[in-house]
This record gives C-alpha cells, structure tokens and sequence, in this order.
C-alpha cells in the first residue's frame, strides 16, 4: 500500500461502530456468519485488497469478474474525477453526452461483424432483461409477433432480473420467486464430468448437447421461438467452458430456423478469455452481446447490449419524433461510467492486456492444474485466465468445504476466491504477474489442504 493511500488503519477504526454492520442486507451473502467475521475491505491497489487492519489479500477474482485492469489504476482514477467535475449527470432520455457516444463507438468497434450499436444498461442484470427485451419486440417489428418463447439453459445465470432468472437455470435463483415469465425452455448443462475431467480449456466432449435445440424447436416449433441466451462459458454455476464446436452449432441451429442468438458475456468480455469478446475467440457471430463488469474495470455500475445493424435497423422506422424503443435506465450510459469506460478501454489497448492473456493462458492452465492430486479435488477446469477447482463435500453439508476455503483464504492465506457449491473459482486480474500466479497457486494449495 502506498503511505498516500487512504485505507489507513486510523481512518477506518474511526469511520465503523460495531452496530454498522446490522443495517447492510448484503446480497448473495451468509449475513449472519459474515457478521460474526466480517471478511471487510477498505482499500484496493493493483492486484490488492486492503482490509482495515492493513493487511494486503491478493485478488483473486478481480473483485466480482470486473477489475481486469487492477484496482486503483490512476488514468482511470483521473478520468472518473475530471467527469465528476465536468460534468456530473445528464439525462440519456432525449439528451445525449459525447462521452457515452464515444464508449459506444468504440465497444461496437472491439465486437465482431456488424455488432454495432451499443445500448446502455447499469449492470449486467439489466444488460440481460435490455437484449432480452429488444428480442421480443424485434419480432413484433417484424411482424412476427408469436415469437416469444425464450430459450435458455440449465446451470446458466444471467442476473437476477425477472428476466433473467426465467432463463437462467440456477435453481435457487428461481425456486423462491414464484412464477417467473412463461414461454421459457432450457438447453442442457454442458458438464459432465465423466467425459471432460481435468480438461485444459474446450472439452473436447459436448458440442452434440447443442443439439437439443432442434429438439426444443420440434416441440413448440421455430415460429414461436424468439431467441436463445447463454453465455459462452457459463461463469457462475462453477465456469463450464464451452465444448469444442458447441457454439458453432448453436449458431447453425439458430440460423436454420431464423431464432436471434444472444452471448451474455458478462463476464467472458473485454479480455478474460484472451479477446474482446468470447465471440471472436470462437469465431462466432451472436445477434447480440451483453456485457458489464470489465467493460469500465469495475469502477462505475455500467452495463449493456451490442446489437447487430439489423437488429437496430428494424427500430429505426416511423415518424421521427416518436421513441422507437419504449425501454431504457435513469442512468444509461452515465458520464462517470463512460468516462471510466473509455480510460480502462486505453488502458486495455496499451498495456495489450488481451494479447498478454491470450498469450499466457498455457502457462495458467499447467500452474492451476498442478492442485490435481491434493485432497478432495474431484475437478479442475481452466479456459482463459479462468479456473475452476471442484472440491468433494463434507457429508454433512453441501457448500460447506468451499465455503470454509474462501472464509480461511481471506482470514488466513490473504487471499480472495469466489465460490459457487463446492467449487472455487478464481479469476485475477488481468495484469497478474508470473509471480503472482505462482504465489495465487500457492496460496491455493495451502487453503485446500487446510479445509481437507
Ligand atoms: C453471465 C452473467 N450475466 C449477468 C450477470 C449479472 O450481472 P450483475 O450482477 O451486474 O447484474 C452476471 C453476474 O455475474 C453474469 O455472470
């Protein structure tokens, strides 16, 4: 930490009563258990956290998927200050400021093909409910109405709008919300660890499950079917990659029976798998992207969806004072997210941080895999700089592994992973040094064998 940095102990001992941690409803959070232990951060600097003590947690996750350039980079920083002084908010609906047009110009320039126009949400929720939206009245443009069956897939996530969740299939995302929309049918999960265990990146076993989509169109037929949504590699339900020519068949299916297909590549985009956009790394083109998280390094809630020309071109018609899309955000491209926005996508191109990624995946995949063979490690994939390490459950609770491995890797071994079930999932930043990945390893070693 450097002496200017404000998360000063002294700072923080002043600035938090022990009844402050009742308030705070904290999401996807065991709140009772977090507060008996709070696992609290103060402050952030390249690939650290800082917790109030001072004590430095390397990141190991770029906080939720989002920090790909690091924390507290100063042109980003800078940028976020100038705009909070220039100009602080303007309205998006009939009102425009250059610096959101500029983002979009260059976030459609990174995405593949005639993905072109950038509409602007605050997350990735919304990002999600944003495309899932523009399907539904895309084919009402068109005038084909009927179709408004929404295809998603098991084990997927996509937020926790309505929407969202209806396509999602995590079941405890959907199970406590009653009815969610109707017309909505999933794809099969593409895990199975029979065939694919230990696999670096795309398995080479899968690519028939997309398949299944023809089944799905045999039963409610193509006229009804408005779009399919999955992410590229299904991130939060324990980072799936996606089987070797899965997506291109999805694509073809897709193309056969004229259904839009939607990446939400919340948290594939702007550089995790060593690209812009997953779709480009797998040479193929959705109709449209979601994106969120990186696309500013995490710094101001900002989300979205690239649409391809036509999709677009279908809105743009009538007279020319009425809206054409009855949907948008309060704080659709917002000026400090559009101003951190532009700074991380600089950063991005200067630093070559998705070359560097790409280049680097190889050595990633072989340093994560060398956990194979420690205690309760059932699996471990990798794909980009992205991994998942499968942990055996306690009998007397599932969760319950992971869940110690990530209290003891902050409390304990300085470090901070994610968890989904029994699975650690861990994704740095993308300017983690060599070193860095050996000590994350490291790290790693020492928290599975303490919760063996
Ligand atoms: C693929 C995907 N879609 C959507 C979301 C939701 O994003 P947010 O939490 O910003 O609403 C996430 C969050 O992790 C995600 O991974």
């Amino acid at each position: 930490m450097s002496p200017a940095h404000p998360a000063t102990a002294d700072n923080l001992a002043r600035s938090l009563a022990p009844n402050d941690l009742d308030a705070w409803w904290l999401p996807f959070t065991a709140n009772r258990n977090f507060k008996k232990n709070p696992r609290m951060i103060a402050g952030a600097e390249g690939m650290h956290y800082i917790t109030p003590e001072g004590k430095k947690i390397l990141d190991g996750v770029a906080g939720l998927w989002c920090c790909n350039a690091g924390h507290g980079r100063k042109p980003i920083v800078e940028a976020i200050q100038k705009q909070a002084a220039e100009l602080d908010y303007s309205p998006a609906f009939q009102f425009g400021h250059p610096k959101a047009f500029q983002l979009a110009s260059r976030i459609a320039a990174l995405a593949p093909g005639d993905l072109d126009h950038v509409f602007f949400a605050n997350s990735g929720s919304e990002a999600v409910d944003t495309a899932l939206k523009i399907a539904l009245a895309y084919w009402n443009i068109k005038g084909e109405g009927q179709r408004t069956r929404l295809i998603g897939r098991e084990r997927g996530y996509h937020g926790v709008g309505f929407g969202g969740i209806s396509v999602g299939g995590i079941v405890n995302n959907r199970k406590f919300f009653g009815s969610l929309l109707a017309g909505v049918d999933h794809l099969p999960h593409t895990y199975n660890r029979e065939h694919q265990a230990f696999s670096k990146g795309e398995p080479e076993w899968g690519a028939h499950l997309a398949d299944d989509l023809e089944r799905i169109v045999t039963l409610h037929d193509a006229s009804t079917i408005a779009a399919v949504i999955v992410e590229p590699m299904a991130g939060s339900t324990g980072v799936l990659p996606p089987p070797k020519g899965y997506l291109k068949r999805l694509r073809e299916i897709c193309d056969k029976y004229g259904i839009l297909l939607i990446f939400d590549e919340v948290i594939s985009g702007f550089g995790r798998l060593g690209y812009a956009f997953a779709a480009e790394r797998y040479g193929v083109q959705p109709d449209m992207i979601t994106f969120a998280k990186a696309v500013n390094s995490g710094t101001v809630p900002m989300g979205g969806v690239i649409a391809r020309k036509g999709i677009y071109d279908a809105f743009m018609k009538g007279p020319d004072h009425v809206i054409e899309l009855f949907h948008g955000y309060t704080y659709s491209g917002h000026p400090l997210a559009a101003a951190a926005g532009l700074a991380t996508l600089d950063l991005y191109r200067d630093e070559n941080l998705f070359e560097k990624t790409r280049a680097r995946e190889d050595k990633w995949a072989d340093a994560i895999m060398s956990l194979k063979g420690l205690p309760n490690v059932l699996d471990i994939r990798t794909l980009g700089l992205v991994a998942a390490i499968d942990l055996a459950s306690i009998p007397d609770g599932f969760g319950k592994r992971a869940f110690a491995a990530m209290d003891k890797g902050f409390h304990d071994h300085n470090l901070m992973i994610r968890i989904t079930g029994e699975t650690l999932a861990v994704t740095p930043p993308l300017i983690i040094t060599d070193n860095e990945i050996d000590e994350l390893v490291s790290k790693l070693a020492a928290i599975i064998k303490s919760v063996a």
